[in-house]
């Protein structure tokens, strides 16, 4: 197989011009490794801040990059027992947390950081770094749920134990948040969604938003999330952006609250009063996408409930600097290179 070229999109540079079709061979599984024939993969913003410069300024090039994808297993090592041929899997993003804690020292198997993106036909997974992919979803589908979904199940039902009821305030509508408010609407919690676009405020209530705040016409969202709530405060806020942002999701939570902190949309440092943090018996949680057997979790819990990722834009592997593009636009969920 190693005759056969491997078609690829590599980053020559920072900064979308950079991105250019590539061709290598096929690369080799190890003796636990799976050979995955790559059928979509998706976007996160962490890709655009790598293809900026902004996350890995110190990267060789060329690289591959993306971290989210989803194929059919052509070929395996000799030792593998986990999967077969034929098998639809998903590629765990951080390769070396199976489950627990997590890894002493992160990012040091991640893929599309430390390890080879997935812009590629032809990706290796180790076969301890995958997992089966949901079988009522589409390619697309099934490739949005690596980071963007495992990051916001993490938060609400891994790292935390929301309980149908709790009230959960989701920033804006990309890709994390509208599978936040996706599982907050199947699992009975009670989604506040937050966006700079009433239009999109209107397709995330027809999510199961059970309110929905312009931050941009109220930049005082926290107190409009309070009303919301009779002034009692919502249980559960997930932060994406930092900065300021971060001072008012503090503010905006209940007696017990907890912010999962995922994202860094605005700035990577923040100040606040510590009084809200003391008084209200608050918990500040940092998250970094989970671990493998939520993955699988989360995945079982996608079937019962029947959820459907919500797509913005499918692109053809041709159309890879378009994709990037809509990605900076800000898309409503998810943005998809589908390579079959
Ligand atoms: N810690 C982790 O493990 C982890 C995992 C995944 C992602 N992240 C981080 O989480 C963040 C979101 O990632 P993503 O992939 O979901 O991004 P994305 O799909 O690109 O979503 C971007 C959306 O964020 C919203 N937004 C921008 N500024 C905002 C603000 N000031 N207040 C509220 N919403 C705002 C916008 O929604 P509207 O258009 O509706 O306003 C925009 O569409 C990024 O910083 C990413 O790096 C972290």
């Amino acid at each position: 197989m190693s005759s056969k070229s491997n078609r690829s999109w590599t980053m020559n540079g920072f900064g979308v011009a950079h991105l250019a079709p590539a061709e290598t061979t096929i690369p080799k599984p190890g003796p636990h490794d799976l050979l995955v024939r790559v059928k979509a993969v998706s976007l996160n913003y962490k890709d655009r801040m790598i293809l900026d410069g902004l996350l890995m300024p110190n990267m060789t090039f060329p690289y591959t990059p993306l971290s989210d994808a989803v194929g059919e297993v052509v070929g395996t090592g000799e030792a593998v027992t986990r999967f077969k041929v034929g098998d639809r899997v998903l590629g765990h993003v951080i390769a070396d947390w199976v489950e627990g804690e997590g890894p002493a020292v992160l990012h040091q198997k991640t893929l599309g950081m430390t390890l080879p993106g997935v812009l590629a036909e032809y990706v290796v997974f180790g076969e301890g770094a995958a997992v089966l992919a949901p079988p009522s979803l589409s390619d697309a589908e099934a490739s949005t749920l690596p980071i963007a979904a495992l990051t916001a199940w993490s938060a609400l039902f891994e790292m935390a134990k929301a309980v149908p009821g709790e009230t959960v305030l989701i920033q804006g509508t990309g890709g994390v948040s509208l599978f936040a408010l996706q599982f907050a609407a199947a699992f009975g919690l009670k989604g506040i969604v937050t966006s700079s676009s009433d239009e999109k405020l209107e397709r995330a209530k027809t999510l199961g938003a059970w309110k929905a705040i312009n931050y941009r016409t109220r930049p005082d969202w926290d107190v409009a999330a309070r009303d919301a709530t009779d002034g009692q405060g919502v249980n559960h806020v997930l932060e994406v952006v930092g900065g300021e942002n971060m001072r008012r999701s503090i503010e905006v939570l209940a007696a017990g609250g907890r912010l999962s902190l995922i994202g860094i949309l605005g700035d990577t440092t923040f100040s606040s009063s510590i009084f809200p943090v003391m008084r209200n018996r608050l918990t500040i949680q940092g998250i970094s996408i989970g671990h493998r057997r939520g993955f699988e979790r989360m995945n079982a819990a996608i079937e019962v409930a029947g959820i459907k990722p919500v797509i913005d834009r499918v692109y053809g592997f041709a159309e890879v600097p378009r994709a990037f593009e809509h990605l900076a636009r800000g898309p409503f969920g998810k943005v998809v290179i589908a390579l079959s």
